[in-house]
């Protein structure tokens, strides 16, 4: 048996997000133990996720090399947070969004287990030196941020508390490469991490556009989905940028430096979300697709079948091709 067949994984928390960490890490062989604290839930993940897998398994998206038989033999709840914690090395916590509930989790979770355990947190607005606040010893601590939906867009942020061990950091990456997900490390903690911080930048442009009368909602988001995103979806930014000049990224700040500059102060003040004028671009876009949960739910379904079919793509090509 290999070590990882040995490693158990607590997952706390059972809804979307803990739902998808139980299915990745199960995926690649680690035993997961799923806890819920609303009577019932836990186990009734466990049925959709069975569920789940023998779709993915019939249409070939499977992760991990296991079958979904042996991925499911992995996978058990519990009603009792110490049961769901005995045996564990790291900590997956997955509830609410609200700051008060995942510093008890927490608290309560710091009592249970060992010193070595490692507690790791999904949450994608609060940094960890808040999340943590309430746990004694916080070198044990990071938050490990997945992007939705984590099966298929394999992105997880780690973040570290100020106080976060080095080794800590080096086992969630180690950990997060082995299941299959693409960890990249933060060096120390800000507001929104990396991935929000560059939506909000794409957000607050879009929506002024839009705002200002200069593009429909329909051709803002046509420049991402036909355009950037095209080479997004392999390139980042900066190799975009070295790779579009003769000789490489300072050769290209040295052409269009001043342009951006100038483009970048034009940019405005943040945007309004909220009144009269956001108005107008929420209709925009319910006009394009009705917000009733039947319109939004087939759009999902769509949204999470065509990223599964660009991880294919991905993983089919980008491994020939050595990243
Ligand atoms: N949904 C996303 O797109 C997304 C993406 C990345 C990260 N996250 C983060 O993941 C976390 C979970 O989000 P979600 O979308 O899965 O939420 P969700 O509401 O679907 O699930 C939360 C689950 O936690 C359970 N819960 C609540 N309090 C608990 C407690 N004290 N002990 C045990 N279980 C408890 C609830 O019963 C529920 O099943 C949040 O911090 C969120 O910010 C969400
Ligand atoms: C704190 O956590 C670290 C990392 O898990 C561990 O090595 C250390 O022994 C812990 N210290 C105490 C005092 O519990």
């Amino acid at each position: 048996m290999s070590a990882s067949g040995l490693k158990t994984i607590t997952v706390i928390g059972s809804g979307l997000i803990g739902h998808s960490w139980a299915m990745i890490f199960i995926s690649g062989g680690y035993s997961v133990k799923l806890y819920d604290n609303r009577p019932g839930q836990a186990a009734a993940a466990i049925a959709e996720i069975r569920k789940q897998l023998e779709e993915l398994e019939k249409s070939n998206m499977l992760r991990g090399e296991l079958s979904t038989k042996q991925q499911l033999a992995l996978l058990s709840s519990s009603e009792d947070l110490a049961q769901a914690l005995d045996g564990a090395f790291f900590v997956q916590e997955c509830v609410f969004e609200q700051l008060e509930v995942k510093q008890h989790v927490f608290q309560d979770v710091e009592r249970l287990v060992g010193e070595e355990v490692i507690l790791s947190s999904s949450t994608s607005c609060l940094v960890p030196s808040s999340v943590f606040s309430k746990v004694q010893n916080r070198s044990r601590c990071l938050v490990s941020h997945p992007v939705n939906p984590p099966y298929c867009v394999k992105l997880v942020e780690l973040v570290p508390h100020p106080e976060t061990a080095a080794v800590v950091m080096d086992t969630a990456f180690s950990l997060m490469t082995e299941v299959g997900q693409v960890p990249i490390r933060l060096r120390k903690e800000i507001d929104g991490f990396a991935i929000n911080r560059v939506q909000a930048a794409i957000t607050a442009e879009s929506w002024r556009l839009v705002q200002d009368g200069i593009i429909s909602v329909k051709d803002i988001d046509l420049v991402m989905s036909e355009g950037l995103g095209m080479r997004y979806a392999f390139i980042g930014p900066m190799e975009t940028m070295h790779l579009n000049a003769a000789e490489g990224l300072e050769d290209y700040m040295k052409r269009y430096g001043e342009g951006i500059t100038r483009l970048l102060t034009s940019f405005g003040p943040v945007p309004d979300f909220f009144g009269e004028a956001a108005k107008n671009i929420i209709k925009e876009m319910c006009e394009l697709i009705p917000s009733d949960q039947q319109h939004l739910s087939s759009r999902r379904e769509r949204r999470d079948q065509l990223l599964m079919g660009l991880a294919k793509l991905k993983k089919d090509h980008c491994d020939q091709h050595n990243h």
